[in-house]
């Protein structure tokens, strides 16, 4: 396959080394798994707890393209996961942008860190999957799952062979396949879903995704798009 996996017994975060080596030019398909994480990232500066037995995996990649693909890239991993992770556990799903659900609590999580060049295109971008395999660790006022006890490295090559067969039908279909499978894993139509921007939030009936990979959400007779925010749980 296209990756390189290199494989730490502990680093502080996947996320930090694969970037570091990203901005130093290391061409695409480096994918790094840590076995223990000491100070793995989260989104929106949240720290991530990487325990021996979960799965802490940054993936490099350089797919090119303009700068608003960005976002596209998140949802792509988000299925990939949801899809690799299938075979393992049952009640899973997907929530905006790309948490993994299990029974409605959280039990993976994607930070998807893009760099743009001085022409508004996609120098790299690294994915950076932590999923919660053996221990679902507590998060203070969030539910949190675990998929199961199963080997990280086995789960981590099921994981990348499904992230490149959707790279590669991206590239062929573009993000309408992307976005309809993401559909059919996230939330139900007509769902109320609640979105923290900054300090506010904005609740509406869920009416799936935009053509950008946006949330849209029906409010006062009217579909908004959202790009960016954290549904509630
Ligand atoms: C989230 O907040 O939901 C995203 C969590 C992402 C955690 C993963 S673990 C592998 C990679 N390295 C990090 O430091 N963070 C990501």
């Amino acid at each position: 396959s296209r990756w390189r996996l290199r494989i730490f017994e502990a680093l502080d975060s996947t996320q930090s080394l694969v970037s570091g080596l990203a901005e130093a030019g290391e061409p695409e398909g480096l994918a790094v798994m840590a076995r223990r994480q000491t100070a793995g990232r989260g989104r929106e500066g949240r720290s991530w707890e990487g325990p021996s037995g979960n799965l802490a995996l940054s993936v490099l990649l350089r797919p090119g393209g303009p700068a608003r693909d960005l976002p596209q890239y998140g949802l792509l991993a988000a299925v990939a996961l949801h899809e690799a992770a299938s075979h393992h556990a049952p009640g899973l799903s997907l929530k905006w942008p790309n948490d993994l659900l299990r029974d409605g609590a959280k039990c993976a999580g994607i930070l998807a860190e893009g760099a743009v060049d001085g022409q508004g295109g996609i120098a790299h971008l690294v994915l950076g999957l932590g999923v919660n395999l053996a221990h679902a660790p507590e998060v203070p006022g969030r539910s949190t799952a675990a998929l199961g006890p199963t080997p990280p490295e086995e789960f981590a090559r099921t994981l990348l062979a499904a992230l490149e067969a959707w790279m590669f039908r991206r590239r062929l279909e573009g993000f309408a396949p992307v976005r309809a499978a993401w559909e059919a894993a996230g939330p139900v139509r007509g769902e109320m879903l609640t979105l923290r921007q900054g300090s506010g939030t904005v609740s509406g009936r869920y009416e799936g995704l935009a053509e950008d990979g946006g949330l849209m959400l029906a409010t006062g007779g009217r579909v908004h798009r959202f790009l960016a925010g954290e549904v509630g749980d």
